[in-house]
């Protein structure tokens, strides 16, 4: 048994890794070689090593070679500080080592699974017959919901693939998509061109005139329109695309439409930010991390759908040596692009079950305070800040600003962690996202005091 010793344990280990991490350094200064010359001197396994100086040297490596996103003042790219109920799980699954590909070998670890995505799904308003997995992440997440409205709409993609379908299938995004659609365009074999870069309005969110316009022109031309990708959050701006007309137009066109939500999906259960987040409910298929918003370690994507027949047959395989189906239940390496499947979800399901939802949405919202608080701490401070999103992210800029040479400054003295990004073509803005439940007022006031001592070039 993980014995409650075992869990004390974790949870003092948890508590003092985030404090230390808390007041030490928050970005690494190191080259490739000083890494490679301290593995080659200690690591050539010829003999074996005990694993607690192994351990201990892995965890000096880390404390000191890391960006360190639990970090109360990382600003950064959606990775989240974690629950510590969610490291409990991680490690809990480690020691089980559960195979989710079929029901049948873990039943227990399959239905936790299913109890607690049905619970979001739930919340998107989903139907209940809704399909859902847990995935590596939000890139998977996204190829699964291309892999499945192509399959979807052209009935003769799983077997004959694209080279079957007459003419080229389009999917549109605006320029604030996420990137890994990319990817996922060469990996389905649809190939970039197959994706439409939409207009985005004055606040960067898609404009559905455009969209309208470039699927009647695109079906003129005799392309295949078949699928619309909305954001909800996008990665650089924070931004929400008008779901409920992008719903409406998809409906009408009888296009796929997709919400890639893998950050601000989490918003669906804050009462204060739901309404932000209306339309979602229509998607046909669903992106959302756990790893983001509901801040447990990586990799915890999620991917939701309502067409559950379309799934079954983007993802079907039969084989023998795989443990046979056991009645209705569905089989994770039937339903989704993984085989072998770790137990994703214990983390979700643990850390929900200890918060409580309340909890999470106490979690949620006083990010979005602290994102507030550092809004306004900014503009008092004299910058502007450049997008507009209910979620706690903030572009901003000021009149003359080096954006690269201001953010060595901000990492080589230590203050925060930020990146910088540019919008629709302009000039590199900074962008700085509230990713941790413990970042604290006196955190955020303390940085826009330093931010701004680096301004009027005070030593730091
Ligand atoms: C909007 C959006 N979609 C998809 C992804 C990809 O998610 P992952 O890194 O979990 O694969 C990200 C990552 O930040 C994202 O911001």
């Amino acid at each position: 048994m993980f014995s409650n010793t075992a869990l004390a344990e974790v949870q003092c280990a948890a508590a003092k890794v985030a404090c230390d991490i808390a007041n030490g350094p928050i970005v690494p200064c190191v080259t490739p070689e000083e890494i490679h010359d301290h593995l080659a001197s200690r690591y050539d396994f010829s003999e074996p090593l005990p694993l607690k100086d192994v351990a201990a040297d892995v965890e000096f490596m880390l404390r000191k070679w890391q960006v360190h996103v639990t970090h109360p003042r990382y600003f950064g790219l959606f990775n989240p500080s974690v629950t510590t109920a969610s490291v409990v799980a991680d490690s809990l699954v480690a020691m089980y080592n559960p195979q989710l590909a079929t029901w049948r070998t873990s039943p227990a670890a399959n239905e936790i699974e299913r109890h607690t995505l049905g619970w979001l799904a739930g919340k998107f308003g989903l139907p209940d017959n809704a399909v859902s997995h847990f995935t590596s992440g939000g890139g998977e997440s996204n190829l699964s919901a291309v892999i499945v409205a192509l399959t979807h709409t052209f009935p003769d993609y799983g077997e004959g693939g694209v080279r079957q379908i007459a003419s080229q299938p389009t999917i549109y995004l605006t320029a604030g998509a996420h990137h890994g659609f990319l990817k996922i365009a060469r990996m389905t074999g649809l190939g970039r061109c197959a994706l439409r870069t939409v207009a985005m309005d004055a606040d960067l969110k898609m404009d559905v005139a455009d969209l309208a316009r470039q699927v009647a022109e695109d079906k003129r031309s005799g392309l295949a329109p078949f699928m619309v990708v909305a954001t909800a959050g996008t990665t650089a701006a924070g931004v929400i695309d008008p779901l409920p007309e992008v719903a409406r137009f998809c409906r009408s066109q009888d296009l796929w439409f997709h919400v890639d939500a893998a950050w601000g999906g989490a918003a669906v259960i804050s009462p204060r930010l739901r309404s932000h987040l209306d339309g979602i409910g229509e998607a046909d298929s669903i992106t959302c991390d756990a790893h983001k918003w509901f801040s447990v370690p990586m990799g915890a994507g999620m991917f939701f759908c309502r067409h559950r027949e379309s799934v079954l047959k983007a993802f079907e395989s039969e084989i023998s040596f795989m443990p046979a189906k056991t009645g209705a239940v569905m089989d994770p390496y039937t339903s989704s692009a993984q085989w072998s499947r770790r137990f994703i979800g214990l983390k979700l399901f643990l850390a929900l079950a200890e918060q409580g939802e309340a909890g999470y949405v106490r979690m949620i919202e006083h990010q979005v305070q602290m994102g507030e608080l550092l809004r306004a701490s900014l503009e008092r401070e004299g910058w502007r800040i450049v997008n507009k999103t209910p979620l706690p992210l903030i572009c901003f800029t000021r009149d003359g600003l080096i954006t690269s040479e201001f953010l060595a400054a901000l990492h080589a003295r230590q203050i925060a962690w930020m990146s910088e990004v540019q919008l629709d073509d302009g000039d590199p803005v900074l962008r700085a996202c509230v990713t941790s439940f413990r970042t604290t007022e006196k955190d955020i006031e303390w940085v826009v005091g330093e931010m701004s001592r680096i301004c009027r070039q005070e030593p730091g």
